[in-house]
């Protein structure tokens, strides 16, 4: 059985570094998280250390964060019930967004569903794991595993418009979308964010993210850390010795510099380095810093 849950917004004074954003009605902390990592190896459950997930989880909102970033296929739905488990009933401030699009198979892969009806299908799984009667943010996941694919998106996007109608979802996204794509999403229905991969060493997308700072829509980079390949460059761990921080602290704290609409969903399955990357990510960065940062996705 489902719960219906409080979102009221509430007007969030914050310190944690960034401050905060607003996705459509909902007030979030740019510190954000990423849940698809505590799903398992491969993101394939169950989870490696569910009680240490569990931590995680409540840590995040225990710091402070009111945004968390999950989807229906990580585990699959694992990374869902993990949510709901740790946090059920929520707390009216936060905000849960997730993504419909792909689903999973028996070798771990991620093969398109987007048919109208698998959506609708998967808002309901969301509906009924995460445990509430509307989702906050819904981002239609396009391309595939190995990147953005030019393809039409209306009939898709569509569907989840009318979703959107019935009043199951509240905000809509794109994920893994092309310029053109976001273009054809918004001819639509309005959108509050784009979830695509973006960090200090791929960097594709700044004049997408620099027009949608100007239209007022969130750009929340996936792998702000590199993901599955940690990022690793001499430029970094140089800006890094010279404030006596780490890579990390320095790669989270770039991004929220780059713009005002970027929010940080960096995953962790270490209550520790969660700590740390609230904490570094605040880092203040110099012109010279910058300068030398620029050079690696230049
Ligand atoms: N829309 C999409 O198609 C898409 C695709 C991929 C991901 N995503 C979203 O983006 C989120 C972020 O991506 P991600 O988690 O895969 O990659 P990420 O945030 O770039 O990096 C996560 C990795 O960094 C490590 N890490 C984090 N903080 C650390 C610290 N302080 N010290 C050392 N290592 C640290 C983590 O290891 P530990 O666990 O050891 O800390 C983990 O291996 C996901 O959770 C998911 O919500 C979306």
């Amino acid at each position: 059985m489902t719960t219906t849950v409080t979102t009221t917004a509430t007007t969030t004074a914050t310190t944690l570094p960034g401050g905060t954003w607003t996705l459509g009605d909902r007030p979030v902390t740019r510190m954000g998280y990423g849940a698809m990592q505590l799903a398992g190896p491969g993101v394939m459950g169950p989870p490696a250390d569910r009680d240490g997930a569990l931590a995680v989880l409540r840590e995040a909102v225990g710091l402070g964060l009111t945004h968390l970033d999950t989807a229906h296929a990580y585990g699959p739905q694992v990374t869902n019930e993990l949510i709901r488990d740790a946090l059920h009933p929520y707390a009216g401030s936060l905000t849960i967004a997730t993504k419909v699009g792909a689903t999973r198979d028996a070798q771990g892969g991620w093969p398109a569903a987007r048919q109208p009806a698998d959506l609708r299908r998967q808002v309901h799984q969301n509906l009924e794991s995460l445990g509430v009667e509307v989702l906050d943010v819904v981002h239609l996941r396009l391309g595939t595993a190995a990147g953005t694919a030019p393809e039409p998106i209306s009939e898709a996007f569509g569907a989840l418009a009318d979703l959107q109608r019935e009043g199951l979802v509240r905000h809509l996204g794109v994920s893994n979308a092309t310029a053109e794509q976001v273009r054809e999403a918004r001819a639509i229905a309005p959108i509050v964010a784009v979830q695509n991969l973006y960090n200090l060493a791929v960097r594709h997308d700044d004049a997408l993210i620099d027009e949608l700072a100007s239209d007022g829509i969130a750009y929340v980079p996936f792998f702000p850390l590199g993901g599955f390949t940690p990022l690793q460059s001499a430029a970094l761990s140089a800006v890094a010795r010279r404030h006596e921080a780490t890579p990390i602290a320095v790669a989270l704290a770039w991004l929220l510099h780059r713009s005002p609409n970027i929010l940080l969903i960096a995953g962790t399955s270490s209550v520790d380095h969660l700590r740390q990357n609230v904490a570094g990510a605040g880092l203040p960065l110099t012109e010279a810093d910058l300068a030398e940062l620029d050079r690696i996705g230049g």
